[in-house]
């Protein structure tokens, strides 16, 4: 099993159609038509978006994951238009767009998902993808974007989250995540360690230490002109916020 294919079997344990139906409100609520969705991964919740005739484009950097979704996207006969670009490079994209979504914790990632961490580089590349995700946008339009849980900063650590026995396809997952932070370096630790039917699996990447409080700040910093912290229904895992240009 491969990150992608792995990824997908998460999404499928941590998020539901309360969830897509929360991001439906918000879109309803700011008027919007056109979404990009820049760290489309393996296709949710963009191809749920797509079916329920959302205007979708995907964005990804990550080739493993671009794959998974267009073999997805071909299987259920829906076309989405795909970019294979990394957020460095979005201003390559034609057009601007009402929302600009980048959600599972997508951000602190900017560098390493899926490969390895520089700590020293991530927050420029971090402050430069919110700028190139500003730019994506019509004036008043929204980016939704999501952190990890500010709970988490208030735990002891390691914080070990376990969530068991959901089915999956057909499989019974069990899923055992383990985060770590490393204050001083900046670095955040998953390691996860999966049960999906009879087989076990290990995955983990390392990430950009940031509290939410440090995002909201980053957002102002880059031009947003109004952060809020929302609550998307069916949203328990991140902790999300809206950011209009
Ligand atoms: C944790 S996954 C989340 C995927 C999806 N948004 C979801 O909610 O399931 C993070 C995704 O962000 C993408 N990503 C991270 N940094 C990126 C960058 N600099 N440019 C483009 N995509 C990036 C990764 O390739 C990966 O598919």
């Amino acid at each position: 099993m491969n990150l992608a294919e792995y990824w997908n079997i998460c999404t499928q344990v941590l998020w539901d159609e309360t969830y897509i139906e929360g991001l439906e409100e918000l879109f309803r609520k700011y008027k919007v038509t056109s979404i990009l969705d820049v760290a489309g991964g393996t296709g949710f919740p963009s191809i749920q978006l797509s079916q329920k005739g959302w205007g979708v484009a995907y964005v990804d950097g990550s080739s493993e994951m671009v794959e998974f979704f267009q073999k997805r996207c071909k299987g259920l006969s829906l076309i989405i238009p795909t970019y294979h670009l990394s957020w460095q490079n979005l201003d390559r994209l034609p057009g601007k767009y009402d929302a600009v979504m980048c959600r599972g914790n997508s951000l602190i990632y900017s560098d390493s998902w899926g490969g390895d961490l520089n700590p020293a580089r991530v927050l420029s590349h971090i402050k430069a993808a919110l700028t190139a995700f500003h730019a994506k946008l019509k004036g008043g339009g929204i980016l939704y974007v999501d952190i990890t849980n500010r709970s988490e900063f208030e735990k002891p650590q390691p914080v070990t989250e376990c969530i068991a026995g959901k089915k999956v396809e057909g499989k019974t997952v069990d899923i055992t995540w383990t985060f770590s932070h490393d204050e001083e370096r900046k670095v955040r630790k998953w390691l996860s360690n999966s049960t999906i039917g009879d087989k076990t699996c290990t995955f983990g990447s390392d990430s950009y230490l940031m509290t939410p409080d440090e995002l909201r700040d980053l957002l102002i910093e880059v031009g947003f002109s109004v952060v809020q912290e929302i609550i998307v229904p069916g949203e328990s895992v991140y902790t999300s916020f809206l950011a209009r240009k």
